[in-house]
């Protein structure tokens, strides 16, 4: 195997999708302790929090306790490279979520074993359907007095159109949970009560579920009710598929208790051993394969200001294809120009560092101060254009107006970026002065605002609109585009790159639009594309 090939085997970008509080930053931290990548449990939060210290700008975030801005965590285990993609859990920032979500292969999808699916579960989950991405899940909290396991998987079968499989399977709940036992390798793993920094005490190979040695490990009633429910649960359930698991048909199912670090190394090896590698992409024109020499990638994220003393910007690139080299020239899809990629980083889990490669499925930030947009494709010289990077029409509309009038111009340059950055949706409609802009949350707004003052020195203060929805307006035939907008004049904004929305009063006057005009395409999203 060559080295791209090598590299490519062995890279698992995925991210974790749940519901707040289900326990994604526990499992986060805990993924990171048992890769190695972190000494001390506790490292995620105290460097979040200590991160929030430094920068203004997330005042908000830590006045609400919800996580805003997202990262990426890179770490090995065994033999394999994970970059795990972090992605706000708050509902208001799900755009964000929903682009990192074009830049991993697969999922994790944790629950909590007392609640099941819970809302924002099964719209990440929509979204990772929409790709066919294989996810595997897990549930959690088990310490903790949990929903029966058949009617946990029974839950996710019917609500997600899953097929479930268990991987392990849990051996009592809440103070009488014991452990697991994993099916897919026929492991006994007990749980060590109490020891949250410690691994489980007993961790014994078995030969299948009749194994003598089974009735010296476990109480007599709890390995009657383990082989009677294996049994059943067998029975139900599907065996694992690998081709239906792919495809995003299956789902492999493993109980834990992240807090208590149990059932996080058989979930790290879950996804080292069946979670695909970097998956080919596609482009306006073409898939983009992993293994093609060529380097590419595209940008799905900004984050301004992760440095408040510089006003620099990262753009978020996902390696598609080919061996990356600090100091590359990379061909900018949108404005045709050659990059020389001379400073870009590596997260690590606990630093960034200088990128001096970077492989497929690898996620390399690049400082620049405004030229990389969401949905931008860099290569080496072919200029491809990535498509499947949505923005999406916001739920919200607000008006946006600066305390001081005199600094109109300094809002609009601060709207820009951060719709650049895609914070939010800015329009400025064709007739009147003012800003909209469009939000999928409300919270945002808050941010927003907090952004505007601290990092552009604009007060300001939004105000509802009388506006229902936005949509982005497309036709093929351009005269007739030119005779909608010239006829709805008062409804037509410009988005930041100059694309038409209209903005719909009601729903009746969105439903009437497109009576009116069945020719027009009314669209809830934007492809990133130039
Ligand atoms: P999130 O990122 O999905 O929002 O969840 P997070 O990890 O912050 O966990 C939410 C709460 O659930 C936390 O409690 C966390 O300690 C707890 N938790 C996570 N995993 C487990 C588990 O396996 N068992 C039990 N019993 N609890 C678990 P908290 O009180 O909100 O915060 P903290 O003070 O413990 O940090």
């Amino acid at each position: 195997m060559n080295a791209l090939n090598d590299q490519i085997s062995r890279r698992r970008t995925f991210a974790i999708i749940s519901h707040p509080d289900a326990g994604k930053t526990t499992l986060t931290e805990k993924l990171l302790l048992f890769g190695g990548a972190i000494q001390l449990a506790g490292a995620v939060k105290a460097r979040g929090q200590q991160r929030r210290a430094h920068s203004d700008w997330m005042k908000v975030e830590r006045e609400r306790g919800i996580s805003v801005a997202s990262s990426v965590m890179t770490f090995a285990f065994e033999n394999n490279i994970f970059n795990l993609l972090d992605t706000p859990g708050h509902e208001d920032f799900s755009e964000d979520t929903y682009r990192t979500l074009t830049a991993v292969d697969s999922a994790v999808m944790v629950l909590d074993a007392a609640k099941g699916i819970e809302i924002q579960t099964r719209k990440l989950f929509e979204v990772c359907r929409l790709r066919d991405m294989p996810i595997v899940t897990f549930i959690n909290k088990m310490d903790r007095d949990s929903r029966d396991p058949f009617d946990l998987l029974d839950e996710v079968e019917q609500t997600l159109a899953l097929d479930v499989t268990p991987a392990s399977w849990p051996i009592g709940m809440g103070r009488e949970f014991l452990g697991c036992y994993d099916l897919f390798n026929d492991r006994l793993v007990l749980i060590q009560k109490g020891a949250r920094e410690g691994l489980p005490e007993v961790n014994e190979s078995c030969n299948g579920l009749d194994d003598p040695k089974l009735e010296k490990l476990l109480p007599v009633h709890a390995l009657e009710k383990l082989r009677e429910e294996v049994g059943m649960a067998r029975g139900l359930c599907k065996p694992f598929d690998e081709k239906a698991f792919l495809e995003g048909h299956l789902t492999p199912v493993y109980f834990g208790s992240a807090i208590n670090n149990f059932g996080v190394s058989e979930l790290l090896s879950g996804v080292s051993q069946m979670a695909p590698s970097p998956r080919s992409q596609p482009t306006a024109k073409r898939l983009v394969k992993p293994a093609e020499t060529k380097v590419s990638g595209f940008v799905f994220k900004i984050q301004a200001n992760m440095n408040p003393k510089h006003r620099d910007r990262i753009a978020f690139v996902r390696i598609c294809s080919g061996h990356f080299k600090r100091g590359m020239k990379l061909k900018h899809s949108r404005s045709g120009k050659i990059m020389n990629v001379h400073n870009p980083v590596l997260f690590l889990a606990q630093d960034r560092e200088l990128a001096e490669e970077a492989w497929p499925g690898d996620i390399i930030g690049i400082p620049n101060h405004g030229v990389l947009r969401i949905g931008d494709g860099l290569s080496e010289g072919e200029g491809l254009r990535f498509t499947g990077i949505p923005s999406f029409a916001p739920e919200h509309l607000q008006n946006v107006r600066p305390e001081d009038p005199l600094r109109a111009k300094h809002l609009g340059r601060a709207l820009q970026q951060l719709a650049e950055e895609g914070a939010a949706s800015v329009f400025k409609p064709i007739i009147g002065a003012d800003w909209i802009v469009g939000a999928v949350g409300p919270l945002q707004f808050e941010v927003m605002a907090d952004r505007i003052r601290t990092e552009f020195d604009v007060p300001v203060h939004f105000e509802p609109t009388g506006l229902y929805v936005a949509r982005w307006i497309e036709a093929d035939d351009q005269l007739l585009m030119k005779e909608f907008i010239d006829t709805n004049k008062t409804a037509i904004a410009d988005d930041h790159d100059g694309a038409p929305v209209y903005l719909a009063r009601n729903a009746w006057h969105l439903d009437r639009g497109a009576e009116d005009w069945p020719n027009i395409r009314f669209l809830k999203t934007k492809d990133y594309v130039e």
